[in-house]
């Protein structure tokens, strides 16, 4: 028996991204964004979601650029913070002690120290009410060696994201369940 939780912003898994992007400064910024994903496969598209009020929200309409950086577990900590902190008032790198790297392909800065990175120019938005999709065109991934997966272009459990309960904790990964596009076959 299933109770109605009315209309609520309930999904599972969510992902504890970090989007970064250049204030009207220049200066490098990061936020956590969890309302997000792969949205395209061709052109190769992730979105994000961010209220107007977000300094990351101006930064990206201005320079048409956004990076999502991929932090692991052990950076739960410096991703909370940039999830709680603006950086209209706070250099959030120096703070939580990461580094700014500059992308070579997109007008955006990305964490040097989270595995994996996506470098995109901004593609389309969608002003939804509350939140402005900005959907990123995928211009490049940059993973750290060593995460490679068998089978898949890299191993989630060595990449080790945060999941982002929006009950309102983060989560390790946990063990897999079976062989994606395989398993189901044998109900065909
Ligand atoms: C786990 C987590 C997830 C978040 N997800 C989003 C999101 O998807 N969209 C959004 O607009 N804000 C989200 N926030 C809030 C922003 O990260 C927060 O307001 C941040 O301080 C904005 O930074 P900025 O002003 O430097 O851009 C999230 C915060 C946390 C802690």
């Amino acid at each position: 028996m299933k109770k109605s939780l009315g209309a609520i912003t309930l999904a599972f898994p969510l992902p504890a991204f970090l989007v970064g992007s250049y204030d009207s400064e220049g200066r490098p910024n990061i936020m956590t964004a969890a309302w997000g994903g792969i949205a395209s496969s061709d052109p190769p598209c992730i979105s994000v979601s961010i209220r107007p009020a977000r300094l990351t929200h101006e930064a990206i309409l201005k320079n048409k650029a956004f990076t999502v950086s991929i932090p692991n577990s052990s950076l739960a900590v410096a991703t909370d913070f940039a999830g709680i902190v603006s950086g209209k008032n706070t250099d959030k790198f120096a703070k939580a002690g990461l580094t700014p790297v500059k992308s070579e392909l997109v007008n955006a800065p990305y964490v040097g120290e989270c595995p994996v990175v996506l470098e995109c120019e901004l593609y389309k938005t969608l002003d939804l009410g509350a939140h402005t999709l900005m959907v990123g065109k995928i211009i490049d991934v940059k993973a750290e060696e060593g995460l490679e997966g068998e089978g898949s272009s890299l191993d989630m459990a060595k990449v080790d994201p945060i999941l982002f309960n929006s009950g309102g904790d983060y989560h390790k990964v946990g063990a897999p369940v079976g062989k994606a596009f395989s398993i189901g076959k044998e109900l065909k």
